[in-house]
């Protein structure tokens, strides 16, 4: 009996077979899978010499660590598949064809990728050179949508086995591994995540597909990477809330008032409505369904001393509040400003106002800490005040378009208005 599939069923199938994730998670052991496409230029070094124009199409089933989870920054990130190119060899006018399969590692967060290839080749009889079948082995290295890489080919003509070496450079999208959503050094880190010495601790990320993607490759590649800015603002957001749940234990441990406290409490609850709401954005651009984890609060340091105590709050109110959130206050309110993206203004005015009352926050812990605690937390403070700079202020990289980011450089300048604008109140308000 013939069988008629539905389009749905259909390109279910072609999704799996072909491996492109277009809505449906193909069967293989991987997390995820890219399909990403390159143009590029080559010279070949023959007997004759010749040039060309590339395109590469490639299919990667890969473990994508930074989806879901805080990994260590050396964490090896491998993958392998498919690839398809064509080039069209200039001299000769002729097309050269390769299918074959190919692997892919990167050592670490924002490393470079090397990917390896071997494939079938065949290379179209040209005015001026004979064509024939053969093999074709590659090597590229990959940084960020840039690649250069060696490839060698021998094809058997009729006039004899004929070798060929190709040196290409070119522009790749979206990388190999897809957008990511580690955090690369120097990153925005939004809200306030607990830190330590090790770093910041992120929520971990869940994803699950929802829905077929019907958009064009490259429209999809492009929500995907503001998608990925918002899963990392939910993972930064997620990561607030036990920050203020440990800053409110911390209050009561320090004998703070009832209201300081209550205050905390209530940033807590600020930050899972940051976290959800930014979520939901990260699963409309991304077209899946995402949601973050929430990490442990951090234990207190119950049996340490209380001027142990006070001059923590009051140095951590001074860098990840008065600082750290009033910039982040003053960076959402920008970038409000700017995004035409109603749903995404409505969230970022909120998150502004409330990032706002969280930099107040701290300022009232700062406050009460010194004067609760007197000269070592005034002089651990003044100290904090000196260190502080832009350089310690984490700055947006590798924004893309349309996630409505301020520069690296005008996240700076906020960042330093902030910080200028924050030491001359706390010399003014002597605290
Ligand atoms: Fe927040
Ligand atoms: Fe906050």
């Amino acid at each position: 009996m013939k069988r008629r599939w539905t389009r749905k069923q259909a390109v279910g199938v072609m999704t799996t077979v072909m491996g492109i994730s277009a809505g449906h998670s193909p069967p293989v052991a991987a997390e995820e899978f890219t399909m990403s496409a390159s143009i590029f230029f080559e010279v070949t070094f023959s007997k004759t010499g010749n040039a060309g124009l590339g395109l590469d199409l490639r299919g990667t089933a890969h473990t994508d660590v930074g989806w879901r989870t805080n990994v260590p920054p050396d964490a090896v990130r491998s993958g392998a598949g498919g690839y398809a190119q064509v080039v069209w060899c200039l001299r000769g006018a002729s097309p050269r064809v390769s299918v074959g399969v190919h692997g892919a590692f990167q050592q670490g967060r924002g490393r470079g990728i090397w990917d390896f290839e071997l494939g079938w080749l065949y290379q179209a009889t040209s005015g001026f050179e004979p064509g024939g079948h053969g093999l074709q082995v590659g090597a590229i290295g990959a940084d960020g949508n840039m690649e250069a890489g060696l490839r060698l080919s021998i094809f058997n003509s009729n006039q004899g086995w004929v070798p060929q070496g190709h040196v290409h450079g070119g522009l790749r999208l979206p990388g190999l591994f897809g957008a990511s959503l580690i955090l690369g050094g120097g990153e925005s880190i939004p809200g306030r995540p607990q830190h330590d010495a090790d770093g910041v601790c992120l929520g971990r990320i869940f994803m699950r597909r929802t829905r077929l993607t019907r958009r064009p490759t490259a429209v999809v590649a492009r929500r995907a990477a503001v998608g990925a800015r918002w899963a990392v603002a939910a993972r930064a957001e997620a990561a607030s809330i036990p920050t203020f749940v440990g800053l409110a234990q911390d209050l009561r441990l320090a004998g703070a008032p009832d209201a300081l406290i209550l205050r905390a409490l209530t940033a807590a609850q600020d930050e899972v409505r940051h976290a959800v709401s930014s979520a939901k954005i990260a699963s409309r651009y991304l077209g899946q369904e995402v949601a973050v984890e929430i990490p442990p609060v951090r234990a207190g340091d119950a049996d340490g001393d209380r001027t142990t105590l006070l001059t923590r709050l009051a140095v951590e109110s001074w860098q990840d509040g008065c600082l750290n959130e009033g910039t982040e206050a003053a960076v959402a309110d920008a970038r409000a400003a700017k995004t035409r993206d109603n749903c995404v203004k409505r969230t970022l005015k909120n998150i502004a106002r409330e990032e706002a009352t969280h930099a107040a926050l701290a300022w009232d812990v700062l406050r009460w800490a010194t004067e609760t605690g007197g000269d070592p937390i005034r002089d651990a403070v003044a100290d904090a005040v000196a260190e502080s700079g832009v350089a310690r202020l984490p700055r947006a990289a590798n924004n893309p378009k349309g996630a409505g980011q301020p520069s690296g450089a005008a996240r700076a300048q906020i960042a330093e208005a902030v910080r200028a604008a924050a030491t001359d109140r706390w010399r003014a308000e002597a605290i």
